[in-house]
């Protein structure tokens, strides 16, 4: 260990001309071990001196029926959190006890006449965890000592409007009694047209986005935002979803492609020889490797068939929950959602850090603490990162058997909200097994949408990032080391045709704008209208 960060600093050293040398009284290798600490405790006493920064009479939307919503500070972030909201909005206004809850937070650059809403998946996880650990303004993420400044919020170009939906998720209040998506989009679209009521909000873009069982809940929410055809209320934008169950989800973008997703990130898993063969002649006999070959191709040759995974007696053919369950022997900090991460297993301020729940001894559930409900105005319930009762109560009813009997949205909703905005975004992490990058292409060539089936070329356009990283920046500069941490390069593939937008992303996990924010910045720039190219 030693010798390696000897070598890794000479390397640097080497390679860029040091101002690690240039700017210390120490060598090199001392220089690495000193400076950090004392400065990050001196960022920190900075920023707790920020203050309301923009007077509250500047507040646009600080009104009469808004003010008891204000929120004025948040347990342990030592921030101004400049103008935001938060609480519950009744689905119907006559009847408060099923409502949802939300946090809205006004860009805090130029205004703008939008609401992107986020929404997290599930079914029936909380966009808290959107809000705190990928898209908000201040991020705690998993293993860190404290919430940042994040300085690719989305807040940054546009308002965001972070939903607890369905009923039964994260703060929201009610019973589940939904069994499709059609039930709980109305629902939704009737909390938004209130919460709008409330904040005075008219003839706004809108915008719907999301991650995971949100690629069942965005484009069935935008269909029905469609449907109510007003444009004061449901002026419809575009959609973007991550790493989305969009279609046939539990077949094709898990089983059909894990075993190609174990071959190319062989170091990650470290399976022996014998076992990867034994995965190779079952991607093989299960079909999967023919359905590939047939289907993953630019044009599609025709429609997929319709297909329904039976875990009893596909169970020969079950091969994610094969590699699932061989990877913990290896590697017991694996992550479904981050396949790179090891461990330690970190703690983790809202206890799910991988894909087990982990709540460190002596360590509190953030979003569940009493002064972070009173601060939020939430009510006084248990919150879980995910509800631990099913939010769509049909049992094992639907497609893939989640009690959520609506048809895969690539099948109709997702083509109509394509067509009628051209301006939709599915993107997925190359590094997640929940939902994997090529069953989600796959999916994609089962659709047809303006005209045609599938993407009829290949994906194949570079994502260039050129923004240097920002989050971490101060840290390189205490370093002497800010030269170092530039411009990204490239991150993933684009692709666009007829109104679709499809983002393949290098390095990423499930929740992208938490791993690649960078990127995601991009994805949601493209999203907003800002730019025609990721
Ligand atoms: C409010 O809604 C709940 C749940 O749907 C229902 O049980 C209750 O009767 C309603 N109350 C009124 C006053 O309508
Ligand atoms: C977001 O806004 C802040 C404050 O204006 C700025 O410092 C930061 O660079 C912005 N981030 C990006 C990615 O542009
Ligand atoms: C995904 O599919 C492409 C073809 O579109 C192929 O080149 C690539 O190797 C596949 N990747 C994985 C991880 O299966
Ligand atoms: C190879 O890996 C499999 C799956 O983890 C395990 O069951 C088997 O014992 C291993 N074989 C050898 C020779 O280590
Ligand atoms: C492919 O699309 C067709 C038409 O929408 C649908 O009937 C079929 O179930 C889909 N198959 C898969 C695997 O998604
Ligand atoms: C799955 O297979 C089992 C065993 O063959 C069968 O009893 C069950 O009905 C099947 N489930 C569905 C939903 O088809
Ligand atoms: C998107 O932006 C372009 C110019 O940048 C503008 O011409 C176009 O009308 C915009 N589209 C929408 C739907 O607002």
């Amino acid at each position: 260990m030693l010798l390696k960060s000897v070598l890794t600093s000479a390397l640097l050293a080497l390679s860029l001309g040091s101002d690690l040398v240039t700017a210390s009284k120490h060598g090199r290798f001392a220089q690495n071990a000193r400076a950090p600490q004392e400065k990050a405790k001196r960022a920190v006493e900075e920023a707790r001196s920020h203050k309301h920064v923009k007077p509250e009479k500047d507040y646009r939307f600080l009104n009469k029926k808004t003010k008891p919503y204000r929120v004025d500070s948040l347990p342990d972030v030592p921030y101004d959190v400049g103008e935001m909201y938060s609480g519950l909005v009744p689905i119907d206004m006559h009847n408060s006890s099923r409502a949802l809850f939300f946090i809205f937070q006004p860009t805090i650059n130029e205004p703008v006449d939008e609401i992107t809403i986020w929404l997290n998946g599930g079914p029936g996880c909380s966009s808290m965890e959107s809000f705190l650990q990928e898209t908000g303004r201040f991020i705690w993420q998993p293993g860190t000592f404290a919430p940042l400044e994040n300085p690719y919020s989305w807040v940054n170009l546009t308002n965001v409007l972070w939903v607890d939906q369905p009923v039964g998720t994260g703060y929201s209040i009610g019973t589940p009694t939904a069994v499709s998506q059609e039930e709980t989009a109305q629902d939704f679209v009737k909390f938004f047209k209130n919460f709008q009521k409330i904040f005075g909000i008219k003839n706004f873009k809108i915008y719907v986005t999301g991650e995971s069982y949100a690629g069942r809940y965005v484009p069935y929410i935008s269909a029905a935002m469609l449907d109510e055809d007003d444009e004061e209320y449901f002026d419809l934008g575009g959609a973007l979803a991550y790493d989305p169950c969009i279609g046939q989800f539990d077949y094709v973008q898990q089983e059909v492609a894990v075993v190609p997703l174990v071959q190319q990130n062989a170091n990650l898993f470290n399976f022996n020889a014998s076992f990867m063969t034994e995965l190779d002649k079952k991607h093989k006999s299960c079909g999967y490797e023919e359905y590939i070959d047939k289907y993953l191709t630019f044009p599609p040759p025709e429609v997929q068939p319709p297909l329904m995974f039976n875990y009893s007696s596909d169970a020969e053919c079950d091969l994610f929950d094969l590699v699932y369950k061989e990877i913990f022997h290896i590697n017991p900090c694996f992550d479904l959602y981050e396949i790179n991460l090891m461990c330690p297993l970190l703690w983790d301020v809202l206890a799910f850090p991988t894909s087990l729940d982990y709540q460190a001894p002596g360590a509190t559930v953030y979003f569940d603490r009493p002064d972070v409900k009173r601060a939020l105005h939430a009510p006084k319930i248990t919150w879980n990162v995910c509800s631990l009762e099913p939010v769509y109560v049909g049992g094992n009813a639907g497609p893939e058997q989640e009690g959520d009997i609506s048809a895969n949205p690539i099948e109709s909703v997702l083509p109509q909200v394509i067509e009628a905005t051209n301006r939709v975004l599915i993107s997925n992490g190359d590094f997640d097994m929940v939902v994997i990058t090529n069953g989600t292409l796959l999916s994609i060539q089962n659709m047809t949408w303006n005209g045609h089936l599938g993407f009829q070329s290949k994906p194949e356009t570079p994502i260039d990032i050129k923004l240097p990283d920002l989050l971490y920046a101060d840290v390189f500069a205490e370093n002497y080391a800010s030269s170092f941490d530039g411009p990204q390069g490239v991150m993933g593939v684009q692709h666009y045709e007829r109104g679709l937008m499809w983002a393949q992303s290098y390095q990423s996990g499930h929740m992208q704008p938490q791993y690649q924010p960078r990127v995601s910045y991009r994805h949601l720039e493209w999203l907003l209208n800002r730019t025609e190219e990721l």
